[in-house]
């Protein structure tokens, strides 16, 4: 596993993290021994980058993090986690009180006196540039609840804004084959700044591990069944948000352009680890063979220019024009 550096926090990271959306059952049920054996297979491949959130499974996540750790203290790990999400908090009853409340009971699950980084958790556009919440974290910075904040975010432009600040040490987005134009401005900016990019998604919520079909199903509390056009929350983030059937088909075609040696997945990983910007990249994984096999794309050459200018043209030419949402 290679590591890099994560923007301000100037903790060594490595460059492929762990997703732990899934460790709350949001992608369909996972046992409890199945979330303890998915850490440990994280653990084991070196990936010292977790990122969770204090909604994921209402909390599940962040508690079996918190266990989980409780019973390995002797490896050093950076664990992040998300606030802003919360009914108590979202869309519109923020207050320094109440945000502060929901760190204090991550910081508890995750079993913390101070969490590693506290990104903001996509909170709404009005609530991230017109509210305090930015001098609110750095409060909680220094009174020593959170170690470092920065922010996830649904587009360029809360990006671009967000970078801005002086204390900013990390920006979360969706970055990935199927969702390319942070590429042009916010990941160079965020780099003069100084700020670490955490990308979220790299496999679009799965259309790029190449494994799906038009006939797949999505367990009941799986968010890719009850989202996939946006119906609970933001339009585009599930499936990156390309309609499913779309994507499936838009996966294909990919799969027919890449080197007979590579997978969909190493292709897709490994374009991000690319990108010079890039701190880690947290892959969602259900299993443990895919912490694995993720982990192992770490380990894979740098693609070819002329792979890179290909998938730049068949995302401008077949992909962006499907993603619903706003970029
Ligand atoms: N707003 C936010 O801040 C926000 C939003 C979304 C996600 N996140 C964070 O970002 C992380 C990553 O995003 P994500 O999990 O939504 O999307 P993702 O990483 O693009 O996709 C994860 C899914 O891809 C499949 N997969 C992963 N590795 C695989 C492999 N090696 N082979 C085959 N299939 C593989 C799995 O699907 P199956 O489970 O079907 O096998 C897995 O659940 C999350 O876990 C979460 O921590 C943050």
């Amino acid at each position: 596993m290679n590591y890099r550096i994560l923007g301000k926090t100037g903790f060594k990271v490595s460059e492929i993290g762990l997703g732990c959306w899934q460790l709350g059952g949001d992608f369909g049920p996972v046992a409890e021994h199945t979330a303890s054996d998915i850490l440990a297979a994280a653990s084991d491949a070196g990936i010292n980058f977790w990122d969770t959130a204090d909604v994921y499974g209402g909390g599940l996540s962040e508690q079996r993090i918190g266990d989980w750790t409780q019973k390995q203290l002797e490896q050093e790990r950076v664990v992040v986690t998300k606030v802003g999400r919360d009914g108590a908090l979202y869309p519109n009853q923020y207050s320094k009180a109440a945000v502060k409340a929901n760190l204090e009971a991550s910081a508890k699950r995750l079993q913390v006196e101070a969490i590693d980084l506290a990104q903001l958790h996509c909170v709404p556009k009005d609530v991230l540039m017109g509210g305090d919440l930015l001098a609110w974290m750095e409060d909680f910075q220094q009174q020593g609840l959170i170690r470092h904040f920065g922010a996830s975010i649904e587009t360029i432009e809360e990006g671009l804004f967000a970078i801005q600040h002086p204390k900013l040490a990390s920006l979360q987005l969706i970055f990935n084959v199927f969702r390319q134009d942070a590429a042009e401005r916010l990941l160079p900016e965020a780099l003069k700044n100084n700020v670490g990019i955490i990308v979220r998604l790299p496999l679009a919520s799965g259309l790029l591990s190449g494994k799906m079909t038009a006939q797949q199903t999505f367990d009941e509390g799986d968010h890719r069944r009850y989202n996939k056009d946006g119906a609970f929350f933001h339009v585009g983030e599930t499936f990156n948000g390309i309609p499913f059937n779309t994507g499936v088909v838009l996966a294909e075609q990919l799969k027919s352009l890449i080197p007979s040696n590579m997978t969909l997945h190493q292709v897709a990983l490994r374009w991000l680890l690319d990108q010079p910007a890039v701190s880690s990249v947290i892959a969602g994984a259900s299993k443990v063979e895919q912490v694995k096999s993720n982990a192992a794309v770490s380990q894979l050459a740098p693609l070819s220019s002329d792979m890179h200018l290909l998938l730049t043209r068949f995302y401008q030419q077949s992909v962006r024009q499907h993603i619903r949402g706003g970029i």
